[in-house]
C-alpha cells in the first residue's frame, strides 16, 4: 500500500511540476486530489486496513496529500506570476500613439467665431484690434462720450455701478490715462471744451474714484476715448469685448453680452467712408449681394448718428419668401437693423484735443454692433440664451 502511495505521489509530482497553465493545473488537482482520485480513495479506505498496516499507510497517504497540495499551490503561484508578467509585457501601451478612436478637437463657441470673422473683415481693411477694461470709469463710459452727469441718455442704459472699494486690487481700473495737462486744458474750458467735473478728476487720477465713478461698461464705446488718448491720429481700430446692462435674461437680452466697436479717425473722413466700410462689412458677413441703408438715429457721441440696416439675406430684400408669404426675419420690410453708428461728435474730440484730435482738422466715424445679434441673424439662432447654456448639442452644430 505504501509503495502504491509513493508511486502515485511521484507520478502526480512530475505532472504538476510540468503543468503549463492554470487550467491544466486544475485538471491535475481534480485527478490527483479530487473526490474520485486514487489517493483519496486510499485515504478513505485506511480505517478498513489491518491494524499493522494502518499507521504507515495513513502517514504516507497524508504526507503525500500535503506534499501534493503544497506543490499545487507553489505551481499555481508560479503560473500566476508568469501570467501577470506576460500581460504586463503585452498590455503595455505606447502613450505617444494617437488615441483610439482619436478624440475630436473642441470647437469654438459660435460667438467667438463670429467675433473672429468680424475682426478679420476689419483687419483686411487695415484696422487694428484693441481691447479695454470691462470695469470702466463712468468718465469714459458716459462723460467723455458726451453724456455728462444728468444727461437723459444715461437713463436709457440700465447700468451696473460698482463701488471701486469692493474691487480686488488686480481688477482696479486704470484711473491714470497719463495725459499730463489735459485736466487743465479741459477744466479751463473754452466754449466747446467739455468740463472735467469730479468724474474727469477721478479719470485723471486727481481723485480716487468713488462709488458713482465706476461702472461695468455698458458698451465698447469707452475705448474710443481711451484709444485716442493712447494713440495719435490717424486711428483705425475695432474693439471687441463684453458689455453689461441691467437687462433681463430672455430670448433677445442678456445682462452680459458682446459688442464690437469700430473707430476711424483721420483727415478728410466722411459719412461716405462709413457707408463704404459698412457695405464691405455687410457683404463679407452676410453675402456679396448685401446692401446697407442708413436711417437717422441718435447717440450723444456721434453727429449725425445713423442706424444701419442690411438688406435681408433671407428674402433678398423683397420682404417676401418664395411663394409669397411675408418674410418673418425682416418682418416683410426687406431690411434688418444691425448696428448703430455715426460721425464722431466734435465734443468727444474735445477730450483728446491735445493728443492731436483737433476737431477742426480731423474727422471720424464710429460704429458699434452686438455680436450675439449678428450671430443670431447669420445662423438663425432663435434664442440668445443658447449662447450661454453650454448645451453641447448647440455647440456641436457649429463645430
Ligand atoms: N455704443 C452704442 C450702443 O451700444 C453703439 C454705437 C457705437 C453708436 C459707436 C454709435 C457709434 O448702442
Amino acid at each position: 500500500m505504501v509503495e502504491r502511495i509513493e508511486e502515485l505521489r511521484r507520478g502526480a509530482e512530475a505532472e504538476i511540476s510540468s503543468a503549463s497553465d492554470l487550467d491544466a493545473l486544475e485538471t491535475l488537482r481534480v485527478r490527483h486530489l479530487g473526490r474520485k482520485a486514487e489517493l483519496t480513495m486510499i485515504l478513505r479506505g485506511i480505517r478498513d486496513l489491518p491494524a499493522e498496516e494502518r499507521g504507515r499507510a495513513g502517514a504516507a497517504g497524508n504526507e503525500a496529500r500535503q506534499a501534493l497540495e503544497a506543490l499545487l499551490d507553489a505551481r499555481r503561484a508560479a503560473l500566476e506570476a508568469a501570467d501577470l508578467d506576460e500581460h504586463l509585457a503585452s498590455d503595455a501601451i505606447d502613450v505617444t500613439l494617437p488615441g483610439s478612436p482619436s478624440l475630436r478637437p473642441g470647437a469654438r463657441n459660435l460667438l467667438a467665431r463670429t467675433l473672429r470673422e468680424i475682426e478679420d473683415v476689419f483687419i483686411g481693411l487695415g484696422y487694428r484690434v484693441m481691447e479695454g477694461p470691462e470695469v470702466e470709469l463712468d468718465f469714459y463710459n458716459f462723460t467723455a462720450l458726451n453724456h455728462p452727469p444728468g444727461h437723459p441718455a444715461r437713463m436709457a442704459q440700465d447700468t451696473f455701478y460698482v463701488d471701486p472699494a469692493t474691487l480686488r486690487s488686480d481688477l482696479r481700473i486704470d484711473a491714470d490715462p497719463a495725459t499730463p495737462g489735459r485736466e487743465a486744458e479741459n477744466a479751463g474750458g473754452g466754449d466747446s471744451a467739455p468740463r472735467l467735473g469730479t468724474q474727469g478728476a477721478a479719470a485723471a487720477g486727481l481723485l480716487p474714484p468713488g462709488p458713482e465713478d465706476v461702472v461695468l461698461r455698458t458698451h465698447t464705446s469707452p475705448m474710443q476715448v481711451r484709444a485716442m488718448e493712447a494713440q495719435q491720429p490717424p486711428i483705425f481700430i475695432v474693439v471687441p469685448g463684453r458689455c453689461y446692462r441691467s437687462d433681463p435674461f430672455d430670448a433677445t437680452h442678456s445682462p452680459m453680452f458682446h459688442q464690437i466697436e469700430g473707430l476711424a479717425v483721420g483727415e478728410g473722413i466722411t459719412l461716405a467712408d462709413l457707408k463704404g466700410t459698412l457695405d464691405e462689412f455687410a457683404r463679407a458677413i452676410f453675402g456679396p449681394e448685401r446692401q446697407t441703408r442708413f436711417r437717422p438715429g441718435f447717440f450723444p457721441f456721434t453727429e449725425p448718428s445713423v442706424e444701419v440696416d442690411v438688406s435681408c439675406f433671407a428674402c433678398g430684400g423683397s420682404g417676401r419668401l418664395p411663394g409669397g408669404p411675408r418674410d418673418p426675419l425682416c418682418k416683410g420690410t426687406g431690411w434688418i437693423e444691425i448696428l448703430g453708428s455715426g460721425m464722431v461728435d466734435p465734443n468727444v474730440f474735445g477730450f483728446v484735443r491735445e493728443r492731436g484730435y483737433d476737431a477742426d482738422r480731423v474727422r471720424g466715424f464710429a460704429f458699434g454692433m452686438g455680436i450675439e445679434r449678428i450671430a443670431m441673424l447669420k445662423h438663425g439662432v432663435p434664442d440668445l440664451r443658447k449662447f450661454f447654456e453650454n448645451d453641447v448639442r448647440v455647440l456641436g452644430q457649429f463645430s
